[in-house]
């Protein structure tokens, strides 16, 4: 039997739960014609969201749509090659003259692009180094999707990343391109909010103003819950709904971390028996002890006041005020400078994460299972 809480890959559209208004707004957004900017924290749902939206009738009908997401990158040269990628291997099943309107327009990488001259098929192989203009290729890419023969959709995830790109002035490039294109409707996506509002929303920034925004928050609770249930009996079982909702209330209904709950519920609670809140406690005891070797080996990674900042911050769920003589003193940590240099670590390491509630910033543990998971053993 298919697990229908599907916690890697893209979910398959009938395991799909909800969105129906963030779905219904975003088609829209696109079919008048504007760009889209989408947030959330991580794991919420967005790259599934967009698959979803890709999926509609008048999208997939109509367009080509290509998602890439360039968390990986960290250059211009890399962020070239992961377009290029993704248009080539979306156009390979539409068949040749699609393809080959694509491989005409890229002439400065003609040599790694294009038939196999033994067997003629398509081949893709394009090094890092062959890349030797990323501007340049860059325009025949945007002159590419200009041309493409249908309307396109380009969904870019981890925007945020072309901050960190070394090269001069990508952003006023990219936009610029962006500007003049009709052809071609931009989402772009990425967890890290403060770069991507500050990208977008400061008057200064070539984004200003070039996106309709949108924060993706949880799935409310009373349709996931009657999602959940509908799966379990659409394979013949079931769970309480006082299961589903103490699933949810863990993790403030934090989609992927109840996902996963239920995934393993699924998995591993006998198939005769309906799933009750006994049995969502032991689940999440069980992914606690199997990610404890991994848990613990991020914990060997810090020193002792990293440890014990992270510790505090595990403890209080949401933490304000971190630097504050109060936080400090109610943690018995050392000083808020110590703090804030070890906060400085976390955050560099991703191990927490932030957001902003008015002046203040509220830290929390980015994954929230090792959120749990400290609290349970300090
Ligand atoms: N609408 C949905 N229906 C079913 N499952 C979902 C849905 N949205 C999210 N999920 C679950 O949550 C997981 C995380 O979703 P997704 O990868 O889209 O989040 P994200 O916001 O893109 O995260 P990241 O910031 O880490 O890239 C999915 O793998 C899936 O298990
Ligand atoms: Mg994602």
């Amino acid at each position: 039997m298919e697990n229908p809480f599907y916690i890697t890959g893209i979910v398959p559209e009938s395991f799909f739960c909800d969105r129906k208004k963030e779905t219904d707004w975003m088609v829209r957004t696109l079919e008048n014609r504007a760009h889209v900017l989408l947030t959330s924290p991580r794991r919420m749902g967005k790259t599934q969201l967009i698959r979803h939206v890709f999926e509609q009738p008048s999208i997939k009908d109509n367009c080509y749509t290509f998602y890439t997401d360039i968390y990986p990158t960290t250059s211009l040269h890399e962020f070239v090659l992961f377009l290029s990628k993704e248009i080539y291997s979306v156009l390979v099943p539409k068949g040749k003259a699609a393809l080959d309107t694509f491989l005409a327009a890229l002439h400065s990488l003609a040599g790694s692009l294009g038939y196999d001259p033994f067997t003629n098929s398509p081949k893709f192989d394009i090094k890092l180094g062959d890349i030797h203009s990323p501007e340049l290729t860059l325009e025949e890419i945007f002159g590419y999707l200009e041309h493409a023969g249908k309307p396109c959709i380009f969904a870019i995830d981890e925007f945020q990343q072309i901050a960190y790109y070394p090269e001069k002035n990508v952003e006023a490039t990219l936009r610029a391109h962006i500007q003049k294109m009709n052809n071609c409707l931009f989402i772009f996506a990425g967890s890290n909010r403060h770069i991507l509002e500050n990208m977008f929303n400061s008057a200064a920034k070539p984004f200003y103003n070039s996106a309709e925004q949108t924060y993706l928050d949880r799935i409310p609770k009373d349709i996931y819950t009657q999602f959940a249930r509908d799966q379990f009996a659409g394979a013949g079982r079931s769970i309480t709904s006082g299961a589903v909702s103490l699933a949810y209330d863990l993790f403030e209904g934090h989609t992927y971390y109840v996902h996963n709950v239920l995934h393993n519920a699924f998995a591993y609670i006998d198939l005769d028996r309906e799933v009750d809140e006994a049995d969502i406690h032991n689940t999440l005891s069980d992914i606690l002890e199997e990610k404890g070797h991994a848990f613990s080996s991020v914990m060997n990674q810090l020193n002792y006041q990293q440890k014990e900042t992270l510790i505090a911050i595990a403890k209080e769920g949401k933490a304000g005020g971190v630097t504050s003589v109060s936080f400090v003193k109610k943690y018995a940590l050392k000083s808020p400078s110590s703090v804030q240099y070890s906060i400085s670590t976390l955050l560099e390491k991703q191990i927490i994460t932030y957001e902003n509630s008015g002046r203040t910033k509220l830290y929390s543990v980015s994954d929230r299972f090792l959120e749990k998971w400290i609290n349970r053993l300090y």
